[in-house]
């Protein structure tokens, strides 16, 4: 038996078509009102922000660290355990990522390891904070909201205070998610998000900056529009990035926007149907939001128990060749040949032994009652066959 289960794809049964067709009509297909009626949209969905839509949810937050002040040979503190994307847009600042281990129940940056780590391994140094090790600045904390779930960045604040550094969140996989009734974005400064296909909403590929300040707001449109003066004279004053997203993706990104709601209610729907059959077996158990939090669930995780000594990936491909679409979570970036000269701030346990055992399940909107009981049963029969 062939099935055809994809793990996260677009829906696109809204306005998406009739956005389009409005924006080619008009002849808007670059610039137009889509973008600042995207942007005015998802900004004030998340609080007081002033939104920058940009091409990729990458170039968001490359951007977030230039305009934070981000700077060449600076080290920037990520999570071990995250898309390649984030610690490439570190990368692309000409600074170096620092890896910090996660939390077994969220798989967030873990504040506890990053606390102790700072106090044995930093020092302020002329209003800097250094790393005594390699005698870099850490000049930012890039905190990634994966898969829904919230890197709490009150936490972090706390470890910070008075160190000089900026917090980026990206909160590429984390839109339509609150923690305490609020927006996920709602306490931040700079936040990111990304529009890719795979995402809750989509625009086609695509991504925005949310700034608190309408400064930093201003300084990211212009490097995303090649550092171009606002004259027609064409000044370059800096290096700038053509980082626009087109009005026509912005387009199908407002009309993505309009179903949030209903795609968060259905991912939390599959969630709950995986938890009720995956917690009533004994081979693991669903990763579940902590009391705060209200998460989006955009890609559902099963968590092996350890004492099974599962080979998941084996049961991955079984699986994928079946035709059901099952990932395994990010693997850590240091276990990657283009990321494994930087630094880390332990052995990454929690991340490395989470890789081993974790198995993220199909999400789509789409997917169908009877398609999950299916997800459910095979992935049971590989388990214990
Ligand atoms: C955690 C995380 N950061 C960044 C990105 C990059 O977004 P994009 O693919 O839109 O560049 C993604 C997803 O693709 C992601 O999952």
């Amino acid at each position: 038996m062939h099935y055809n289960i994809p793990n996260s794809i677009p829906n696109i049964k809204g306005n998406e078509i009739a956005y389009v067709t409005e924006a080619l009509s008009k002849g808007m297909l670059t610039e137009g009102d889509y973008m600042k009626e995207f942007e005015k949209k998802i900004a004030s969905s998340q609080g007081k922000f002033h939104g920058v839509c940009v091409s990729s949810g990458t170039a968001a937050i490359h951007l977030a660290l230039l305009a934070s002040g981000v700077n060449h040979d600076d080290e920037v503190i990520t999570s071990a355990s995250t898309f390649a994307a984030t610690a490439n847009a570190i990368i692309y600042t000409g600074a170096r990522p620092v890896f910090v281990d996660i939390r077994l129940s969220d798989f967030c940056l873990n504040a506890k390891e990053l606390s102790n780590w700072f106090s044995k391994n930093t020092k302020m140094i002329n209003g800097f904070c250094i790393n005594l090790k390699t005698k870099r600045r850490i000049s930012a904390i890039l905190l990634v909201h994966v898969y829904g779930f919230y890197s709490n960045r009150e936490e972090i604040y706390n470890i910070i205070k008075s160190k000089n550094i900026k917090i980026i969140e990206d909160g590429a996989e984390a839109l339509g998610s609150f923690v305490n009734r609020k927006p996920i974005a709602y306490g931040a400064s700079i936040f990111t998000i990304s529009f890719n296909g795979n995402k809750i909403i989509t625009s086609g590929g695509g991504g925005m900056v949310l700034c608190k300040n309408k400064k930093v707001a201003d300084k990211i449109r212009y490097l995303a529009n090649q550092a171009k003066s606002k004259n027609y004279d064409f000044i370059h004053n800096e290096v700038g990035y053509n980082y626009r997203l087109s009005n026509v993706n912005a387009a199908i990104g407002l009309a993505q926007f309009e179903k949030l709601d209903e795609f968060v209610q259905k991912k939390r729907n599959t969630f709950k149907k995986y938890k009720n059959f995956f917690n009533n077996t004994n081979i693991g158990e669903m990763v579940e939001e902590s009391a705060e939090v209200h998460c989006n669930y955009w890609m559902p995780l099963l968590r092996i128990k350890k004492s099974k000594k599962i080979n998941i990936f084996e049961i991955i491909y079984k699986m994928n060749q079946i035709g059901i679409q099952l990932r395994p979570i990010w693997k850590p970036l240091i276990l990657n040949k283009a990321f494994k000269q930087f630094e880390t701030t332990s052995q990454l346990k929690i991340s490395n032994d989470l890789f081993k055992r974790t198995i993220c399940l199909p999400s789509s909107t789409s997917i169908s009652s009877k398609d999950i009981k299916i997800v459910c049963e095979k992935l049971l029969y590989y388990s214990i066959n």
